[in-house]
């Protein structure tokens, strides 16, 4: 590219605004063009072909790993990008079961109740900065999907700013001295450490409990490398965090996107309706199942994933020479690719800065060309969380959409993406206001009747009251609830357990239904915690 700078090179230009950039650089050189950012070449190839060639070059060609060595301190040493490459690709492989279609049907009732619970105080009508919402949503739902019942009850608080001062942690500067004796640097090192001692205990207590839980740490406990080895402690901390890492600010910036896109567009956001209501009616079941029989929806999606893709550009470090139609590109420099740029090539998506769900219409399939459509990127490091990532979007709005109508509160072109970052999202505060829906009271009580269940375990959150009066000492309650419930030899019973976890609440509503003589009662506690779900206040 023309306009390189000493020192630099087009370093400013890039970080003024990258999508623009590489814009610029397709529109000039094509296919093919190089850029240089300081003494580093770099080059940048887009479109179908070119995305071909770059997904499909073997990692000993492209290194998808050097790329995201910032990462290390923060997923370990030797977890993923920093492994050998033959204990990289099992790793990976070690993931996919925790994202496969069978774990996924036990998410999506996860994902729906998490929804319930964030909306749980909302009311007719308010205001929030949507972006902050989402956010907390998805650091919810991820963690409860992922990390599994004791970081998201037990250890919530304390997750939250592990999980803050990791973030904090990623930093450009750690491309060049990822051990800098900084502040950020320092707690970023000691919330890893307290997070692998977490991890640590959770494993030994699970090692004592005869059931087992059904949660993608569980998954990673019980995987074994090829040959026979179990995965360490400071392995797995790595890669649960790295894989909620991947997901967060990804799926929390689509979700914001897509509510955005269809609050600008009232035509659309009612055929989506229309969708959801046929399919759902006021209090229809949203399963795994249910959430695959909404193609207009996840059109919206797709179409808010090619004009908005979070990961504007994906790159790989070059380690043998690597050929495009007659353009050699020498090892040592970088190549990457861009989902935004490819997004915008109008032989492929006519019009396309024009929001249109239809372009993926059985009549049309303007995505069918291999390679054209990457925001989940493609071939080998294709993104494995993507099923999950759709499931949730899906799962989100086919809860939010049916209870609250949005609106935008600024100037709409006032939303914009925010490059800055390394995910790109809306630029916060991103602010809408929700208007519950007329004529879905069925569906509001739905939301009540939910989130009595659902806001409980933001602690342990239910009681069990016994009346004596009526107490004959049966024991159904020990039958059914054994870590619950003590009946001793002359029927005295005894509550074991003062507030138990969420997870025995279906325990101890079955030893309150089977009670011979119902002198059990269940009740909630209710404790809303509106401060963390993105609220204005
Ligand atoms: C990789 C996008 C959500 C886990 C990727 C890649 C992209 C991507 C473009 C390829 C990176 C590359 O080639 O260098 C997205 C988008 C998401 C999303 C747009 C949401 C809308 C998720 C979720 C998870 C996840 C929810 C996990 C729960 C992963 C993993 C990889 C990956 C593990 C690495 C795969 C490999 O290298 O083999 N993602 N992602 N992603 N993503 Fe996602």
């Amino acid at each position: 590219m023309p306009g390189a700078l000493p020192l630099v090179g087009h370093m400013l230009a890039f970080g003024k605004n990258p999508f623009e950039y590489m814009m610029k650089l397709r529109n000039s050189l094509g296919e093919i063009g190089e850029f240089r950012m300081f003494h580093q070449k770099m080059v940048l190839m887009t479109g179908p072909e070119a995305n071909e060639a770059f997904f499909r070059a073997p990692d000993a060609q492209l290194d998808q790993s050097q790329a995201y060595k910032i990462m290390t301190p923060i997923f370990g040493k030797g977890v993923v990008f920093d492994a050998p490459p033959h204990k990289k690709d099992q790793q990976l492989k070690m993931l996919m079961p925790v994202l496969r279609d069978k774990p996924m049907r036990g998410y999506a009732e996860v994902i729906v109740r998490e929804v319930e619970q964030m909306i749980a105080g909302w009311g007719d009508a308010g205001e929030i900065d949507l972006l902050a919402f989402m956010k907390a949503l998805t650091i919810y739902t991820s963690s409860h999907c992922l990390l599994g019942d004791e970081f998201r009850y037990e250890l919530n608080e304390e997750f939250a700013k592990i999980y803050h001062d990791l973030e904090k942690g990623v930093n450009p500067l750690a491309f060049v001295f990822p051990y800098l004796p900084l502040p950020v640097f320092r707690r970023r090192d000691k919330a890893r450490a307290r997070l692998q001692e977490l991890v640590t205990g959770i494993i030994a207590k699970r090692a004592q409990k005869p059931e087992k839980s059904e949660d993608a740490f569980q998954l990673l406990i019980d995987a074994r490398y090829d040959d026979g080895s179990r995965l360490s402690a400071h392995e797995i901390t790595g890669m649960l965090i790295g894989t909620i890492f991947a997901g967060h600010h990804t799926t929390a910036g689509t979700a914001s996107w897509t509510l955005l896109e269809l609050a600008r567009r009232p035509e659309v956001m009612r055929s989506v309706l229309n969708e959801l209501d046929a399919h759902f009616g006021a209090d229809g079941e949203v399963t795994f199942q249910s959430l695959r029989e909404t193609p207009l929806l996840e059109n919206v999606i797709k179409e808010v994933l090619r004009l908005h893709p979070p990961l504007i550009f994906l790159i790989r470090k070059v380690m043998r020479d690597f050929h495009f139609k007659g353009y050699t590109v020498r090892a040592g420099k970088y190549v990457c690719t861009s989902p935004r740029v490819s997004h915008r090539i109008a032989d492929i998506f006519p019009d396309p800065e024009k929001f249109d769900p239809e372009r993926y219409s059985d009549a049309r399939q303007e995505d069918a060309r291999p390679f054209s459509w990457i925001a989940f990127g493609g071939g080998k490091h294709k993104c494995s969380g993507n099923a999950f990532a759709m499931l949730q979007l899906k799962a989100i709005f086919s809860i939010l959409l049916r209870r609250y109508t949005f609106e935008l509160i600024d100037d709409k072109d006032t939303y914009q993406d925010d490059f800055t970052q390394m995910v790109v999202q809306p630029v916060s505060p991103c602010r809408v206001r929700y208007i519950k829906r007329l004529g879905m009271k069925k569906a509001a009580a739905e939301t009540a009747r939910n989130t009595a269940q659902a806001e409980a375990p933001v602690r342990p959150r239910f009681q069990i009251k016994i009346d004596r009066e009526l107490c004959q000492g049966h024991a159904t309650c020990m039958s059914e609830a054994p870590e619950l419930f003590h009946v001793d030899d002359v029927g005295n019973v005894t509550v074991l357990q003062e507030s138990p976890p969420l997870n025995l609440l279906a325990q101890a509503r079955q030893a309150e239904k089977y009670c011979p003589t119902q002198a059990i009662k269940i009740e909630l506690i209710e404790n809303p915690e509106e401060s963390k779900n993105g609220r204005i206040s």
